[in-house]
């Protein structure tokens, strides 16, 4: 700490500020005001700059010709892969495998370390309900705990166990907070959270992520309830510094320092570079209102040099932490080969096990080699080698990625006749061209694959659906397909849950890819072939169509939670019925009070039996962890992953709770008929939740806890802590 107070005491106001500046940096900004601004001590990190020879350059200027030679931190967006892709954070949350999803990130930081990356702004633990929100491809899902337990593997992926190491790279937990809460799904727009829900179930994730050492957080555009989080002092000091103790730095998202004018809470950006300063915001992404008016504000008296001196010295604690003062440049040639087989296999098994198989009637997969002598393989997204990785892939290689036709034809070789049909120009084509083509090629085969879906660029940033069902004429395809006769096995790439309602009584069985990145082809040729059963489990409900939104697990129950015999469909309402009959519940005439599918759903091609649930304290005690025991079997005849999830409710509490909460998950192997007990230790913490006096607190009462292979998990037991 003295380095950095002896450092403080010899920087000028102006190179203070410089540290505060995130420039960006790819190739057309490299230029001669770039090169005198690092030698002026104006910039403190670059972004978007991944040739590894320009980032040594960059960092030579800054090291070797200032003044004071403090090295820069390098920012890039790898939040699911550099050149090496995984699925998007969304697929790898369906794995419900924290070390996949470490092993991911750590792939992530070795390929971006080489070229000189050494700050990512990731992971995303946003928690969102909303699939029209075009960046839930983002997140780990909708629920806080699976989000926590996820990110901060993340975390420990991209960060290693030492950040001065070559190959480790600091993390940014984002878009703290509340931003997938933005109104209609609609990006950039309004978030309205009362505090009581910000604590229980936007918070949650960001606070485990600094409990797991994330070293910088990066704030979020959107306005929350009134006041955008890069201007929001509540958020970023009392919350994030004071009661949580948060020391590293914070970044502004792009530009949302001056974007605080255009949201109407700054009159100008002199006064944006106040409000952002005095609540915290540490660096300052691609605008320049901290380098045009901090240093007038700071001489004027209406901001302390120690606000400053705070701020930047968070700053250059975290280069310190990543040992850029010793070693600020990078050597590609100490660094594994990019794409490696490693991080290939990497990808493939993240692939593998983010797929959810959502239907499957009469078996109809897996596919037997022997009995599937010709196949057609049909759609716009079934050889799109850059389309399959998904959205934020600025540096993915395309080159590297198996596309799931090329897969297929590997897998199956001489064995199987395949007639591909792309029928589609792109997922979103209205034209019917090649419809023939595709009918006759599945009239001709014994059965029909076809990939559905959206291309990455209908999800991510900016990208936000009102109209979730499948883009263009993808469902008049899959009548189609389904008029010839023929088993249709339908593979879904997408960057968001979808509204599959008008397509899933039309396809015998229905697999999930979410976009499954570099290795998506091989994965879901394992799964359709059956070399691996699908085991991915949904990390967010899938709604039945875009009305129910916000629809979720961990709801409340209400006054009127709905039932069967409260409810009534519009299509089975017989004229004149008086307007009390069709059930007094809460639920929509035409949807009901169901999801499509639901949090934690997954099929595979064994089945799993749970049986007694127990609790194994005789008087179990508030503030005491609480154990509990279940048995699983594979009750059928192949061996499997089943991800066994476990699930509370407290029944009554001084506010009301959600119907249940995931508290617990293990993801096993069995053979098939073996038996396994598993036991899941809940902590204190695991009955925790925010009052009305935004205090945490757990209360006794009556719990039920299940454990089950998803959210509506039955197989539980009753217990009271006292
Ligand atoms: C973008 C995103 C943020 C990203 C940043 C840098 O606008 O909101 O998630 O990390 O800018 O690319």
């Amino acid at each position: 700490m003295e380095r950095i107070t002896d450092l403080l005491s010899r920087m000028t106001l102006e190179e203070k500020i410089g540290q505060m500046a995130m420039v960006n940096a790819d190739s057309h900004d490299i230029n001669e005001d770039l090169y005198s601004a690092l030698r002026d001590g104006r910039i403190g990190s670059t972004i978007n700059q991944v040739d590894a020879e320009i980032n040594n350059k960059l960092q030579r200027i800054a090291v070797e010709d200032s003044r004071l030679g403090i090295p820069l931190l390098v920012g890039r967006d790898v939040i699911h892969g550099f050149r090496t892709i995984m699925p998007i954070p969304l697929g790898q949350a369906a794995t419900w495998n924290p070390d996949l999803l470490c092993q991911g990130a750590r792939v992530a930081a070795v390929e971006s370390a080489s070229a000189g990356i050494n700050w990512t702004f990731a992971p995303v633990v946003d928690v969102s309900r909303d699939p029209r929100w075009g960046r839930i491809a983002e997140t780990l899902g909708e629920d806080p705990y699976l989000t926590s337990v996820l990110g901060a593997a993340v975390v420990r992926g991209y960060q290693g166990d030492d950040l001065s190491l070559d190959d480790s790279i600091a993390a940014c937990a984002k878009h703290f907070a509340g931003y997938g809460a933005t109104e209609a799904g609609r990006d950039y727009n309004t978030a309205n959270i009362p505090e009581i829900e910000l604590r229980n179930v936007y918070l949650p994730s960001f606070k485990a992520m600094v409990d797991a050492g994330v070293a910088t957080l990066m704030a979020s555009f959107s306005d929350l309830n009134g006041i955008p989080p890069t201007g929001n002092q509540f958020l970023m000091r009392q919350i994030l510094r004071d009661e949580w103790g948060f020391e590293g730095p914070v970044v502004s998202d792009w530009e949302s320092i001056e974007e605080l004018v255009m949201h109407g809470l700054c009159s100008d950006n002199r006064s944006a570079a106040q409000a952002a300063a005095m609540a915290g915001i540490n660096i300052e992404m691609a605008s320049s209102a901290y380098a045009d008016h901090l240093p007038e504000l700071v001489k004027s008296g209406e901001i302390d040099i120690e606000v400053i001196d705070e701020m930047v010295a968070s700053i250059l604690e975290l280069k310190l932490k990543l040992g850029l003062f010793e070693q600020p440049y990078t050597d590609p040639h100490k660094f594994p080969d990019i794409g490696n087989e490693k991080n290939i296999e990497t990808a493939r098994r993240a692939a593998l096990q983010s797929l959810v198989l959502l239907e499957n009637r009469d078996n109809a997969l897996p596919l037997s080699q022997d009995a599937i002598r010709s196949l057609a393989i049909v759609g716009p997204l079934a050889d799109q080698s850059y389309e399959q990785m998904g959205t934020w892939v600025f540096d993915g290689d395309d080159s590297i990625s198996e596309t799931p036709l090329n897969a297929i034809r590997a897998m199956v070789g001489d064995s199987c006749s395949i007639s591909y049909v792309p029928a589609m120009e792109t997922s979103r084509s209205q034209s019917t061209d090649q419809f023939e083509a595709a009918y006759a090629a599945a009239k001709q085969a014994d059965a029909t694959v076809v990939f559905l879906g959206e291309e990455s660029i209908l999800s991510g940033e900016a990208h936000s659906l009102a109209n979730i069902e499948l883009p263009g004429n993808q469902a008049e395809l899959v009548r189609l397909l389904h008029s010839a006769g023929k088993p249709v096995i339908a593979v879904v790439l997408a960057g968001r849950p979808l509204a599959l309602g008008n397509i899933i009584d039309l396809v015998d069985a229905l697999v999930f890819a979410w976009h499954p990145g570099s290795m998506g082809g091989p994965a879901i040729a394992d799964i359709l072939f059956g070399v691996e059963s699908p085991s991915g489990k949904l990390p967010i409900t899938f709604p039945k169509m875009v009305g129910q939104v916000p629809i979720y697990y961990a709801h409340k129950n209400t006054g009127r939670p709905a039932s069967p015999d409260l409810f009534v469909h519009i299509d089975d309402i017989e004229p004149r019925t008086p307007q009390l009959q069709t059930g007094m519940s809460s639920h929509h005439l035409d949807a009901g009070y169901e999801p499509m599918y639901h949090f934690g759903y997954g099929l595979s091609y064994t089945r799993f039996e749970y049986s007694q649930v127990e609790v194994l304290e005789s008087e179990p005690r508030l503030g005491q962890s609480i154990t509990v025991r279940a048995n699983v079997k594979n009750t059928g005849k192949v061996e499997a992953e089943e991800v066994v999830q476990l699930y509370l409710r407290d029944l009554v509490g001084s506010v009301t709770r959600p119907v249940r909460e995931l508290k617990g998950f293990q993801r096993i192997r069995l053979k098939p008929g073996e038996t396994r007990q598993l036991t899941f230790l809940l902590k204190p913490g695991a009955f925790e939740f925010f009052g009305q006096d935004m205090k945490k607190r757990s209360e006794a009462g009556k719990f039920n806890v299940w454990v089950g292979g998803d959210s509506n998990a039955m197989t539980g037991t009753e217990f009271e802590l006292t």
